[in-house]
C-alpha cells in the first residue's frame, strides 16, 4: 500500500472525476488503498486525467442508477457545470445539470442502499460576502445561476440525509490552484488544469507565459483592496483532495455537514501576476478591463470548521509553490490546443 494507506479498503464512485479536481482525489483515494470507479460523460473532462488504477465509466450521473450498487461505500460527486458567465447565459443548462443531475444521483444512491456523499459546493453560494473571512454561518445569496444551482443542491442534500440517513459533506472550495504529481516519481504524470474556456486566473497568466495569450485582464483595479484589484483565496489542489479523504469519515447516517475549503489568507490579482512573473520570468503584460458584474472585491474562507471537524490543515499555502505546480503542468501541456473534439 501507498502513503496514506488506510486499513480498510473501500470502494467509491467518483463523478467528474475526469476533471480537474475530480481526477486529483480519485488519484488520491487510489493511493490510500481504495478502489475507484470513475463516471464521466467528457463533456469538460479529459480521459487523461482519469488516474491509471481507476475504472472508467463514460456516462452522466443522471445515468448513475445503471452503475450503483450495495458494493460501494460512497460517492464523491464532483461531475458538474461550472462556469459562472455560462451559467448568466444558459441558467436552464445549470439548473438541469447541476441540481437536477445531482437529484437524480441522490435517489440512485438511495436505490442501491449507499450510505455516504462528499459534494463539491463552492464560495459561491455566498455571494458578495458582508463579512470576511467568510464562515459557514454567512448569509448565503449566490450571483449567477452556477453558484444557485450549487446552494439548491447543498439544501436537497441536507433534506435527504434528514429524511432517509445519508452521511454527506458539502465542500466549499475558494479557488482550488495548483497541480499534482502522484505518488510514484518525479517524471510521472502530473494531474493540473486544463479547462475551456479556461477561466481560473492562474492557468490564465500562465497561457500568457506560454505564449499562448498576448496579454491578462484584471478585471477592475479600483476595488477597496490594497492595490485595488480583487483579493482571492487560492487553495492548492492536493490540500483540498487531503480534506476529501478526511470528509469520507467525518459525519454519522442523518448528518450534512458544510464545510469550507480555503486556506484563509487572500492574494490579490496583481500579487498572482507578479508570482507568476517571478516563477516563470516571462513578463506576463496585462490589460486593464472594467469590473465583471458580481465580482466581489474579496473571497477569503474561514477554514476553522474544516480544522475542528475534519482535522484538516492545508500544508502547501505559499503562492509561488503553487504557482510553480501549475507552471510545470502548463509547460508539460504546451502544444495541446484545445479539447479532441
Ligand atoms: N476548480 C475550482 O476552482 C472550483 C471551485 C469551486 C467549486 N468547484 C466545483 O468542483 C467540481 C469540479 O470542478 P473542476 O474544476 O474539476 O471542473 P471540471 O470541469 O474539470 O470537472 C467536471 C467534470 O464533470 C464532468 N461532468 C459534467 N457534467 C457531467 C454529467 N452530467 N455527468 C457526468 N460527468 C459530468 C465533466 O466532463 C468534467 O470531467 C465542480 O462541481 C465545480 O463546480 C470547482
Amino acid at each position: 500500500m501507498t502513503r496514506g494507506a488506510t486499513a480498510e479498503p473501500k470502494k467509491y464512485l467518483v463523478t467528474g472525476g475526469a476533471g480537474y479536481v475530480g481526477g486529483v482525489v480519485a488519484q488520491h483515494l487510489l493511493e490510500a488503498g481504495h478502489r475507484v470507479v470513475v463516471l464521466d460523460d467528457l463533456s469538460t473532462g479529459h480521459l487523461a486525467g482519469v488516474p491509471a488504477g481507476a475504472e472508467f465509466v463514460e456516462g452522466r450521473v443522471q445515468e448513475a442508477a445503471r452503475l450503483l450498487d450495495g458494493t460501494f461505500a460512497g460517492v464523491l460527486h464532483f461531475a458538474a457545470s461550472s462556469q459562472v458567465g455560462e451559467s448568466v447565459e444558459e441558467p436552464g443548462k445549470y439548473w438541469r445539470n447541476n441540481a437536477g443531475g445531482t437529484l437524480d444521483l441522490l435517489e440512485a444512491m438511495r436505490g442501491a442502499g449507499v450510505p455516504r456523499l462528499v459534494f463539491s459546493s463552492t464560495a459561491a453560494t455566498y455571494g458578495e460576502p458582508r463579512n470576511v473571512p467568510i464562515s459557514e454561518t454567512a448569509p448565503t445569496a449566490p450571483t449567477s445561476p452556477y453558484g444557485a444551482s450549487k446552494l439548491a443542491v447543498d439544501h436537497m442534500i441536507g433534506g435527504v440525509c434528514a429524511a432517509h440517513g445519508l452521511a454527506a459533506v458539502s465542500l466549499r472550495y475558494f479557488n482550488v490552484a495548483g497541480a499534482y504529481r502522484p505518488v510514484g516519481g518525479p517524471d510521472g504524470p502530473l494531474l493540473g488544469e486544463r479547462h475551456d474556456p479556461e477561466s481560473h486566473l492562474i492557468p490564465l497568466v500562465l497561457q500568457v507565459a506560454l505564449g499562448r495569450r498576448e496579454a491578462v485582464s484584471v478585471f477592475g483595479d479600483d476595488y477597496p483592496t490594497p492595490d485595488g484589484t480583487c483579493v482571492r483565496d487560492y487553495i492548492h489542489v492536493a490540500d483540498l483532495a487531503e480534506a476529501h479523504l478526511l470528509a469520507l469519515e467525518a459525519t454519522s447516517p442523518g448528518e450534512h455537514l458544510v464545510c469550507n475549503l480555503g486556506n484563509g489568507s487572500g492574494f490579490s490579482v496583481r500579487e498572482v501576476i507578479r508570482t507568476a512573473r517571478a516563477v516563470t520570468g516571462h513578463p506576463i503584460p496585462e490589460r486593464a478591463a472594467p469590473r465583471r458584474a458580481g465580482d466581489p472585491a474579496v473571497l477569503v474562507a474561514s477554514a476553522e470548521l474544516a480544522r475542528r471537524r475534519l482535522g484538516w490543515r492545508p500544508s502547501r499555502t505559499e503562492l509561488a509553490g503553487i504557482v510553480a505546480d501549475a507552471w510545470e503542468f502548463a509547460r508539460r501541456q504546451d502544444g495541446w490546443k484545445g479539447p479532441e473534439r
